[in-house]
């Protein structure tokens, strides 16, 4: 067992934010797991489970013991006609996994592509970009119980996914370790072009659309819009796209003609953040040392390496800004990891 101890986890967030942990251990398998459960539980110390970092705001100080699993394995369990089951280690890394998916020829996750992170942290936020959630492709998971080291199985009602939300944020918080996901892809080629950027990317495709044009589109289109946290740090998308009513939507439009509203429901709608985040003139600008993605206005990046102190100070400014032009209420997405 390997407790390496005052290990700095700059490099393993994406944000890079400076953050200091008492303990750290990589976990390869279950048994790694308990093993360092028991460890905490002896020594009374807190537990924080960091998976690829992509979405975490983390402290400058952990003050406890840090567990990054990292189990590892790729295997398709079953087939149908239809459907080829893929089982993935929560360690997996997620892009890599969508390619070999994709070359493997089991369907559905190439919106996906290209998405910072491990397997094992994509159900906790159901992880969505171009038209395509996690829940659309998520068949299980198995997860340890910090409490008891027991596993449990959890199927997809079992998960109460919604836009960028699981059980695992909320009712399970802090409760559970993802060990492995079961995707449920599909054997004949099929594209998901709902999204109208993508769509209108693939327009000029004069050769036929299939699902690795799919994924070749959703890369070019990432690497344009995002951030590569490999040189300038970053979260992805900092804020949710929030949910309003109907009406809201109708008198932000008047106001607004060229707000970017997404249908959600009968009686609701989205709001593209970045619009409104852009629209008040924040698109480029640098503030309290972070600055604001000048792409996309929705990303916030951290090119001098601050602590999240400086990038929450930010972000509550922006709130606050939003809140006042558009009576709209931004709703952070990345995890502050310990609250
Ligand atoms: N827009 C602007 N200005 C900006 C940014 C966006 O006007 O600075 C407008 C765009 O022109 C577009 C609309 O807003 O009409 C939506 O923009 P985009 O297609 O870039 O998507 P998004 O809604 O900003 C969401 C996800 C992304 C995901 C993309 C593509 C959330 C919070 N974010 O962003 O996810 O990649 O859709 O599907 O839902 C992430 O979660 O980290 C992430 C990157």
């Amino acid at each position: 067992m390997k407790f390496q101890q005052n290990v700095d986890l700059q490099s393993l967030n994406t944000m890079a934010v400076p953050s200091v942990a008492r303990y750290f251990f990589i976990a390869q398998t279950l048994e790694d797991i308990r093993l360092a459960l028991a460890f905490a539980s002896k020594e009374k110390l807190s537990v924080f489970v960091l998976g690829g970092g992509s979405n975490s705001l983390l402290p400058e100080k952990l003050d406890g013991l840090v567990i990054q699993p990292l189990l590892k394995g790729v295997e398709c369990i079953e087939n149908s006609a239809e459907s080829s089951w893929v089982r993935a280690g929560a360690g997996e890394n997620w892009h890599d996994f969508v390619m070999h998916c994709l070359s493997a020829q089991y369907y559905g996750l190439e919106n996906l592509a290209y998405i910072p992170g491990l397997v094992g942290a994509a159900p906790i936020q159901n992880i969505g970009a171009y038209g395509v959630e996690l829940k659309d492709v998520f068949h299980s998971l198995e997860a340890m119980d910090r409490a008891t080291g027991e596993m449990q199985t959890f199927n997809f009602s079992d998960c109460e996914f919604a836009y960028r939300e699981s059980v695992f944020k909320n009712r399970l918080k802090d409760r559970m370790i993802i060990a492995s996901v079961t995707f449920r892809l599909q054997r004949q080629a099929a594209c998901n072009l709902s999204y109208p950027a993508l769509a209108s990317a693939l327009e000029r495709e004069a050769d036929g659309k299939n699902p690795e044009k799919v994924a070749e589109a959703v890369i070019k289109l990432r690497q344009r819009k995002l951030p590569d946290p490999e040189y300038i740090p970053n979260a992805g998308s900092f804020f949710k796209n929030p949910v309003i009513t109907e009406a809201k939507a109708s008198a932000l439009k008047l106001a607004h003609p060229k707000a970017v509203i997404f249908d959600v429901d009968g009686s609701h709608k989205k709001v593209a953040a970045g619009w409104l985040i852009d629209a008040a003139g924040w698109k480029g600008r640098e503030a309290f040392q972070v600055r604001v993605h000048d792409q996309q206005a929705l990303v916030l990046t951290n090119p001098n390496r601050v602590s999240r102190h400086h990038i929450l100070t930010l972000a509550d400014a922006i709130r606050k800004d939003i809140e006042q032009r558009f009576g709209i209420t931004l709703e952070r997405e990345p995890g502050l990891f310990s609250e």
